[in-house]
């Protein structure tokens, strides 16, 4: 079967003849595995850094990784002790793999999105191959079955899991406030994450703002405006423009990657506030911030900034039910996130064109 593969030591990303996936149907794993059809794939940020060798390592024994994490595929087999998924049944599996050591509490508890030791691998990441493929097989418990009404736009699950785990975290925090605050959230970046992280931010009642640089933000200001969040461009506003437009801020969920739009965005969120930082951006060096203006503003007014990665099998459910709402709430624009589909065979090409577009989606089998 083909396969898109980063060769990191030899810097080359080509489709590949892989074997296809086989468990031996006498074996103890068979009874829990799935195997499945790929559907589509995603495509983003950490893939075009893989691409680039900044970033991902092939599993042990390979010269290769089979990028791709995020997924939709349809069940084909299933092993005897299955039960939440038949042939036919849509499902996204989940990224990130548990540690092998007894003492990380986190994986043992199945939450490696909290894993302490680092040693955790991610499928198309991180020492386990992806999703960028015709087959998979993957045990039950990392899968996440979806309606079949969200087949065209299921996809867009795992990169909403961000802000899902975000939100987890922001409700945690929140209920230090015994009262239902003001809830004005300000999203930093305007790419499918911070897109997805707003539609969940304004379904869960916040008045919600995207700041993000406007270049190619056409489409994106359009697809935002259609849904009632305005679009305030970096550009021609400060961060402090950004806080008094929107009011007093509650909540940031950063979704751009740069530090500097970040740092600046800090020292103007309002009381009580909680920052949520989910950017991975490039190591670039030292930059000139005033720490003491933020840690005073910080401590006087109650604030938190905290950085989330990965998410949990929670946040894969409410992701998948949050689509199922944007679908009924705004199904134009909710389709309108995935902008481009490519066949497998144009990987490459979806890999490197972003264009103006939003989301591009590798379409493997129909
Ligand atoms: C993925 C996460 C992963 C992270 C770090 C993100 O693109 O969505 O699942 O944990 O990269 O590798
Ligand atoms: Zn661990």
């Amino acid at each position: 079967m083909r396969a898109v593969a980063v060769f990191p030591a030899r810097r080359e990303v080509s489709v590949i003849d892989h074997p296809e996936p086989f468990i031996s149907s006498d074996t103890e794993a068979s009874k829990t595995h799935v195997k499945m059809r790929v559907l589509d794939v995603g495509v983003c940020g950490t893939d075009r850094e893989i691409i680039s060798f900044e970033y991902g390592t092939p599993p042990e024994g390979f010269d290769y990784l089979i990028i791709g994490h995020e997924s939709l595929s349809e069940v084909l087999e299933v092993g005897s002790e299955v039960s939440s998924v038949k042939p036919g049944d849509l499902v996204v599996m989940s990224v990130r793999r548990p540690c092998p050591h007894p003492e990380c509490v986190a994986c043992v508890e199945g939450r490696q999105d909290f894993c302490y030791t680092g040693d955790f691998t991610e499928r198309g990441i991180k020492q386990h191959h992806g999703y960028m493929t015709e087959f998979v097989i993957e045990e039950e418990r990392y899968l996440n079955p979806v309606p079949r009404e969200l087949r065209n736009i299921a996809v867009l699950v795992e990169p909403l899991t961000i802000a899902e785990k975000s939100l987890e975290q922001l409700w945690t925090v929140q209920g230090r406030l015994p009262w239902q605050s003001r809830r004005r959230a300000v999203v930093l970046g305007a790419g499918p994450v911070g897109i997805l992280g707003a539609m969940a931010l304004k379904v869960e009642g916040f008045q919600v703002s995207v700041y993000s640089r406007s270049s190619h933000a056409e489409e994106r200001t359009r697809l935002l405006g259609a849904i009632g969040i305005p679009f305030i461009a970096s550009e021609t506003h400060s961060a402090e423009d950004v806080a008094k437009l929107a009011g007093p801020i509650d909540a940031v969920y950063e979704a751009t990657g740069a530090p500097s739009v970040a740092f600046e965005m800090i020292k103007h969120i309002g009381p009580n506030a909680i920052f949520v930082f989910t950017g991975v951006p490039p190591l670039t060096g030292p930059a000139s911030v005033d720490t003491a203006e933020i840690m005073r503003n910080m401590v006087l007014n109650n604030q938190l900034v905290l950085g989330s990665v990965n998410a949990s099998p929670r946040a894969f459910q409410s992701a998948i039910r949050h689509l199922g709402v944007f679908a009924e709430r705004w199904p134009g624009a909710i389709e309108a996130v995935i902008t481009a589909r490519f066949p497998l065979e144009r990987a490459l090409d979806a890999l490197r064109n972003q264009g103006g577009g939003i989301k591009n989606v590798i379409s493997i089998n129909a």
